[in-house]
């Protein structure tokens, strides 16, 4: 049986993660760390909270002696680290909270875990420390064709006459060259994680991966923010001229390929994680609207006008591409869904979930791990 720590799985992303684990390695025994800051919600995880295979620890990866005694208690022999502050405007804010978890959280993970595993007899024989990390290290490309260039890679995610935005993709060997203090943390971590592979032989594999949409994102992030608004007639923030071009894939797409890539993945590799599905945003922002007035039973578009545009984010990147052709060839991973049909599944979701959406725009999940998990 498997031991297996998953940081940050009562996040957006995490959250995927740990619902395809238990489900898919009922082996395993899967172990939820979170410190449940504003952007972690137990109400995430409700349909397998209760499964024999699962087990929810409230612990800030900075707390190195906590950690460093749950690996001991648990006999931890894999961790997948996601637990980080995610919001780039947030980190405009307040860079130390993002310099403290996703430096020194990541860093304190990784000493504990090598202590740990360098004390057993087997030492790193079977084990795995998998760092999740975010295209947004490599910096931001020039958009070389403003109007878009027919795709020059075709995968089920993006359609034959999807456009690129230029030439030029993220690939894995490009030189770091974050622009935010989120991206520069993650940065750090990530070299932090492949220092301890380069230095004491720990089995470590990093992935970045492009921009993730689909149920459970924090809405402060662009998809369920926007839905959100249009649903109440609010103003949509656009920043700058919407000219921005993002990478979007699906988050259950991400999942299958961490699932992958944790059991097959080559040690002390990078693997870039997109589905080539370029998009400005002012082109997805007309794309949600339309779907949430459909869906409403609005005559569709007919929330345009909300649309506003603001003074753009400080430093903010014009254009993120990932190349993911390694993970293609070497794993096989290719993105299950059509953009139209994963935009489709997201906004019909948020509009579903209501109540998952009022409780965390009103607060009311903060109060969910002290009624759920207090007393136990
Ligand atoms: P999220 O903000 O939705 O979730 C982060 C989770 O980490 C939350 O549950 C939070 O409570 C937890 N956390 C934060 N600080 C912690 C601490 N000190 N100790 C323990 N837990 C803590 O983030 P997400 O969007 O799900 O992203 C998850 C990971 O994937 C991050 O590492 C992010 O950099 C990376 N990533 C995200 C995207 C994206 O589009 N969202 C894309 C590529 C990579
Ligand atoms: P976001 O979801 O914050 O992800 P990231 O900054 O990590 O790419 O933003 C996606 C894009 O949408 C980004 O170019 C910034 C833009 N954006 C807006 O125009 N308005 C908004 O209110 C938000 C949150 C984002």
């Amino acid at each position: 049986m498997k031991s297996i720590v998953i940081t940050g799985g009562a996040g957006f992303i995490g959250s995927h993660v740990v619902r395809l684990f238990v489900n898919k390695y009922p082996e395993y025994r899967i172990i939820n760390l979170d410190k449940l800051t504003y952007a972690g919600n137990l109400a995430n995880l409700k349909d397998i909270e209760d499964r024999p295979n699962y087990k929810f620890v409230k612990m800030d990866i900075c707390d190195f002696d906590a950690f460093y005694k749950l690996m001991q208690d648990e006999h931890v022999d894999g961790i997948i680290h996601l637990a980080a502050e995610s919001h780039v405007d947030r980190s405009i804010k307040d860079p130390f909270t993002f310099a403290q978890t996703n430096v020194m959280g990541t860093l304190s993970l990784l000493q504990a875990a090598k202590l740990y595993w360098e004390s057993l007899p087997e030492k790193y024989e079977g084990k795995r420390f998998y760092h999740i990390s975010t295209d947004e290290v490599y910096g931001a490309l020039e958009m070389t064709h403003p109007e878009g260039i027919p795709a020059p890679f075709t995968t089920k995610a993006s359609a034959d006459s999807h456009p690129a935005y230029g030439e030029k993709f993220f690939t894995e060997d490009l030189k770091y060259q974050p622009h935010s203090p989120y991206s520069a943390a993650k940065a750090s971590s990530d070299h932090f994680v492949r220092a301890f592979h380069d230095t004491y032989g720990m089995p470590t594999i990093v992935t970045n991966c492009s921009n993730n949409y689909g149920p459970y994102q924090f809405p402060e992030k662009l998809i369920p923010l926007f839905i959100n608004n249009i649903r109440h007639r609010k103003p949509l923030p656009v920043y700058g001229k919407g000219e921005n071009v993002r990478d979007w894939l699906y988050v259950e797409d991400h999942a299958r390929a961490i699932d992958l890539i944790f059991h097959k993945g080559q040690i002390a590799e990078t693997y870039n994680i997109g589905g080539f599905n370029e998009w400005k945003n002012i082109d997805i922002i007309k794309v949600v609207i339309k779907t949430v007035d459909r869906l409403l039973g609005r005559k569709e578009g007919e929330d345009m006008d909300l649309i506003t545009y603001v003074t753009d984010r400080a430093g903010h990147d014009l254009r993120y591409a990932i190349d993911s052709r390694k993970l293609q060839r070497e794993l096989g991973w290719e993105p299950s869904l059509q953009f139209e049909e994963g935009i489709e599944r997201t906004v019909r979701w948020y509009l579903d979930n209501e109540a998952w959406m009022d409780n965390v725009t009103s607060g009311d999940y903060q109060k969910y791990y002290e009624t759920m998990y207090a007393n136990r």
